[in-house]
């Protein structure tokens, strides 16, 4: 609470009490020298004053309610009216805005303000204001004057400090595969007064990363920091969990933002598996994570005869119709690689399909999969 007490001369009654101490010590000590004992009276009588203005410092978040508290004690002056003024970020000039009369009569000088409400009670002395909806504007100083008989203005001054959250968020800088340092991502505490501190929990990755921050500050006294990471866009750093922690006074709590590295990369080789008797499944490792289209070489699907879901090939019947060169396509923004499958149902008993990698690609067959209708036909097969 700042008090802010009567000056000893505003009032007859503390004059007069100074007056009689100093009487009563130039009585009593004649030997001391006369400007000592006159201090010595003042500091007393200030001791024994009595009005006093009690206002406060006021800290609030952005958006919420403030109260602005001020009341005068220790009076039986008549109040007549209760006078506030500001000077705030958006009104340098200090200037009277709120008047209050007898009988709570709340008036604004310049503008009406919905959001302030008088809480005090004209009758106790007491021009407690409330400001709702608080924005950095309203920052600044407020003073409240009573207007007393016989002891004239007395007033005092209430700063109003915001407190203003920062926005934050994470930015992917999208980083693809490669062997030089990059930015992976941007973590931003946008707008915050005072400035929030912005760090990266790097956990295990330790000196494969690095980070740097910078801070900048607006006319209106917030600040925004934005705290970048860099490392080496592996393929073993994908897919690791960092956190980026936003602190500072402005925020109630630590805010944790979690961030996946993500480092991507077009499909790699792509290989097809074979799931069972007649269905194929086409692999890659790709990211974001590929799709894929399954289509036959030369001619259209025949639907009726297979199914495609995805990364999957279904044959739905074993017949020599089907027999040829199939090829699926895995696909990301990133690129496209393309793996084979050349499908053979023999006559008779004994059906194969064979699939092969990157056979068009590069000509260069990375294995192959044998695959038998019938249980009992490996051998046969493969003795022919
Ligand atoms: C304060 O803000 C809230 C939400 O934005 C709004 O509904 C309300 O009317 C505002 N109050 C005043 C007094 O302006
Ligand atoms: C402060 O100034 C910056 C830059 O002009 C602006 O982006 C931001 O919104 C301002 N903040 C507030 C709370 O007015």
């Amino acid at each position: 609470m700042a008090r802010k007490k009567i000056r000893w001369m505003d009032g007859a009654a503390p004059f007069l009490c100074v007056f009689l101490v100093s009487n009563f010590i130039l009585s009593k000590f004649s030997m001391i020298p006369c400007r000592l004992v006159l201090l010595a009276a003042l500091l007393l009588s200030r001791d024994a004053d009595a009005l006093q203005v009690i206002g406060g410092s006021v800290t609030v978040v952005q958006g919420d309610t403030a109260t602005l508290p001020c009341h005068v004690t220790d009076t039986n002056d008549d109040l007549t009216q209760i006078t506030w003024q500001r000077r705030t970020r958006a009104k340098p000039h200090n200037d009277n805005f709120i008047t209050i009369q007898p009988g709570n009569r709340l008036q604004f000088v310049r503008g009406h303000d919905d959001r302030f409400k008088y809480i005090g009670n004209f009758n106790n002395k007491n021009g407690t204001l409330q400001l709702s909806n608080v924005t950095l504007k309203d920052e600044g100083s407020y003073t409240c004057i009573f207007t007393l008989f016989p002891s004239g203005n007395q007033k005092t001054e209430i700063p109003l400090n915001l407190l203003v959250p920062p926005f934050t968020n994470i930015k992917d800088n999208l980083p693809t595969l490669g062997t030089e340092e990059v930015l992976f991502a941007t973590c931003t505490a946008a707008g915050s007064k005072p400035p929030a501190e912005v760090r990266w929990l790097t956990g295990a990755l330790g000196d494969k990363v690095r980070t740097t921050t910078i801070s900048t500050q607006y006319d209106n006294d917030t600040t925004t920091t934005v705290s970048s990471l860099f490392g080496v866009p592996t393929r073993e750093i994908n897919g690791h969990q960092v956190q980026c922690v936003i602190s500072g006074d402005s925020l109630t709590k630590e805010e944790t933002l979690p961030f996946t590295i993500q480092i991507y990369f077009s499909p790699t080789e792509v290989n097809i598996s074979v799931i069972s008797e007649d269905s194929f499944e086409c692999v890659t490792e790709a990211n974001p994570n590929a799709n894929f289209t399954w289509s036959r070489s030369g001619q259209s699907f025949m639907q009726s005869a297979v199914k495609e879901e995805g990364a999957k090939l279904q044959l739905l019947s074993l017949t020599a119709y089907l027999n040829g060169l199939y090829q699926c396509e895995a696909a990301n923004s990133y690129g496209i690689k393309h793996g084979q499958l050349y499908v053979h149902v023999a006559s008779g008993a004994c059906s194969a399909a064979w699939a092969s990698f990157g056979l068009l690609l590069s000509l260069d067959v990375i294995g192959a999969t044998w695959f038998f209708y019938k249980s009992g036909c490996f051998q046969k097969c493969l003795q022919q």
